[in-house]
């Protein structure tokens, strides 16, 4: 019989690439924690209804991409395809903007999307986010941006560039969408079949498209940026002031549109220009939606800012950096099978090390010392803790410093000191 498979699209982490997501999970942590972000945890499922409200009917998430279900209670539910809808809906549920006048969050987990999995594009792909609730000033969408940025640094990232655009408030689309189609409409016979079909329903998706016969034209519509009302174009003036205070480096794209529905005003990209992505190059990308909370619900006005980073992409473009190797200690047993009570012996002085914090290797099988050895040897363990019958017999252990080549016997009392002492001192010269 065949092996079992994972879903295409759905990727197994292995221990040793577990390191580098752990790094990557807690550089996160630790930034948004410096700039006054709280981490928060949501279901990665949620009722349909959310996504399509927020997302947008109209886009390719909801239109293609959703794994949706239907439950027991006859409901329909969804993987979450992100995780900006989730919060907003927890933060509108737990009446958070009622205990505080602005709420800054984080998350992240895996996310759903039914894609076509192509390098550094995946069904389930995990996200890093952020969301700021609750404040409409242009500081927060700067400030959004110079976190995303610092969490590259702290990954080592350094070749990107930072996209940013306007699309305004929703009665400024309103009149952009009606000069897009004004624009493309006459031109419809030349456009891709795909945006021939956006046209109506999506126009601005337009601007995103790859495809060569929408190329040639796209460069000459009307940008979103004349389109602006004062107050949007003031708004966005801040947002670059506050960018070139900071001395983040972006350049402005009045293409840049996003895929998903619920932005206002600020919206940003960061794009790898390493070319270890290929084609997926977005790190990540967000942007403003003081709609999105009285999409919700009617009474709710919210302005939010926020973005999302994948961190398959990141971990691509992120240098790999060697694992410090740990402090690990290996006890083994000198004499073969069967001895249950030197077994045991090993077992509780174990026990002992990693209670008291020391990475602690047994190979339990107790083959013979030599085979024991060899495995402990593999493992690179630098101390090893050698208990025999004549140890048992003095209640000594014998402790093998590895790097050192140095053999002593030490009291089994003082063994658990000593080997910590020594791993502090190796800690401390690293
Ligand atoms: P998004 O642009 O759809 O935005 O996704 C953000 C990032 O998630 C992308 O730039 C990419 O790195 C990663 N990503 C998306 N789809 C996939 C996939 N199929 N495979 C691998 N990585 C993927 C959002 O999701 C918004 N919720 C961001 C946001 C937060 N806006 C405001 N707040």
């Amino acid at each position: 019989m065949a092996i079992p498979q994972a879903v295409p699209g759905m990727n197994d982490v292995l221990p040793r690439e577990v390191v580098r997501w752990r790094a990557l999970e807690d550089a996160f942590r630790s930034t948004c924690e410096r700039y006054g972000y709280r981490e928060v945890r949501t279901p990665v499922c949620e009722y349909t209804e959310l996504f399509q409200r927020s997302i947008g009917e109209v886009t390719d998430i909801v239109q293609k991409e959703m794994y949706t279900f239907t439950d027991a209670g006859e409901r329909s539910l969804t993987l979450r395809p992100e995780g900006t809808a989730g919060a907003a809906r927890a933060a509108l549920e737990h009446a958070v903007l009622g205990a505080e006048p602005v709420a800054r969050w984080f998350y992240l987990g895996p996310m759903f999307r039914a894609e076509k999995p192509a390098r550094g594009r995946f069904r389930e792909f995990h996200q890093v986010g952020a969301e700021c609730y609750g404040d409409d000033s242009p500081a927060v969408d700067a400030e959004a941006i110079d976190l995303a940025v610092s969490y590259l640094h702290a990954l080592g990232i350094s070749r990107y560039t930072v996209r940013v655009n306007s699309i305004g408030s929703a009665a400024t689309r309103a009149a952009w969408r009606e000069s897009l189609v004004a624009y493309f409409a006459p031109l419809r016979e030349t456009l891709s079949p795909e945006s021939q079909a956006r046209l109506t329903r999506n126009p601005m998706r337009i601007l995103d498209s790859k495809d060569p016969r929408d190329l040639a034209v796209i460069p000459q519509a009307p940008s979103v940026l004349d389109a602006l009302s004062p107050e949007d174009r003031a708004h966005f003036d801040k947002v670059l002031a506050f960018l070139d205070a900071l001395g983040t480096t972006y350049t402005v794209d009045p293409g840049l549109v996003r895929g998903l529905d619920y932005y206002t005003r600020t919206v940003f990209e960061i794009v790898d220009t390493s070319d270890a992505l290929g084609a997926q190059n977005a790190l990540g990308g967000g942007g403003r939606y003081d709609g999105l909370f009285t999409e919700l619900s009617p009474d709710a006005h919210v302005p939010a800012v926020g973005f999302a980073m994948g961190v398959e992409r990141l971990l691509l473009a992120a240098p790999v950096r060697p694992v410090p190797t740990r402090f690990a200690v290996a006890v083994v047993a000198a004499a073969r099978s069967d001895e249950t009570s030197l077994h045991a012996a090993v077992l509780a002085l174990a026990h002992e090390l990693r209670t008291a914090g020391v990475e602690t290797y047994v190979d339990t099988r107790f083959k013979s010392m030599k085979s024991q050895m060899r495995r402990v040897d593999d493992l690179g363990a630098r101390l090893v803790l050698v208990l025999g019958g004549n140890e048992l017999a003095r209640g000594t252990v014998t402790v093998r410093d590895m790097a050192a080549h140095l053999q002593t016997d030490v009291d089994r009392g003082n063994v658990v000191a000593h080997v910590r002492s020594l791993a502090s001192t190796a800690e401390s010269s690293r």
